[in-house]
């Protein structure tokens, strides 16, 4: 019994480390997901969500998430490029760090910008 238990955890492990390449994904999931990954990572320069807990550690602060999404040149596309081109052009000339991340990283984090697109809650 006490075997089952240990393995139905290290598969839990296993399958929820692979979650990301499920196809099944639902919005609400990829929202989630998004939500947590902006949490650890984004939020270390930027605002990105109400519940944030702690203060962007670059001060000043690079612009809120969801203001820069409410941009109306701002889409899911130009967003899924910046992303995804560390050293293309629009990065090149913004003031973000290069640093690469993976497809279902950046389909997680648009997933959740659009969801907070605009809220007012957070400083711009
Ligand atoms: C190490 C700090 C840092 C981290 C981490 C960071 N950013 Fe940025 N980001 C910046 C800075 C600085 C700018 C430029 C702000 C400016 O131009 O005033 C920026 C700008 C942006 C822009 C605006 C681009 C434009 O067209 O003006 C977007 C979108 C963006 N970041 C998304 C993200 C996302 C999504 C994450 C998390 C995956 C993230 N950033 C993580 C520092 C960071």
């Amino acid at each position: 019994m006490r075997t089952s238990a240990l393995l139905s955890f290290v598969l839990a492990l296993v399958f929820g480390a692979i979650t990301p390449t499920n196809a099944q994904e639902t919005k609400s999931e990829l929202v989630a997901a998004g939500h947590d990954f902006a949490l650890k990572i984004c939020a270390k320069c930027h605002e990105v969500a109400t519940d944030q807990g702690s203060a962007p550690i670059m001060q000043p602060p690079a612009p809120s998430l969801p203001v820069i999404v409410a941009r109306p040149d701002i889409t899911e596309a130009s967003l899924r490029s910046f992303l995804a081109n560390p050293h293309g052009d629009t990065r090149r000339n913004s003031n973000m760090p290069s640093f690469l991340l993976s497809d279902f990283q950046i389909k997680q984090i648009i997933a959740y910008l659009f969801s907070v697109k605009g809220n007012k809650n957070l400083r711009d």
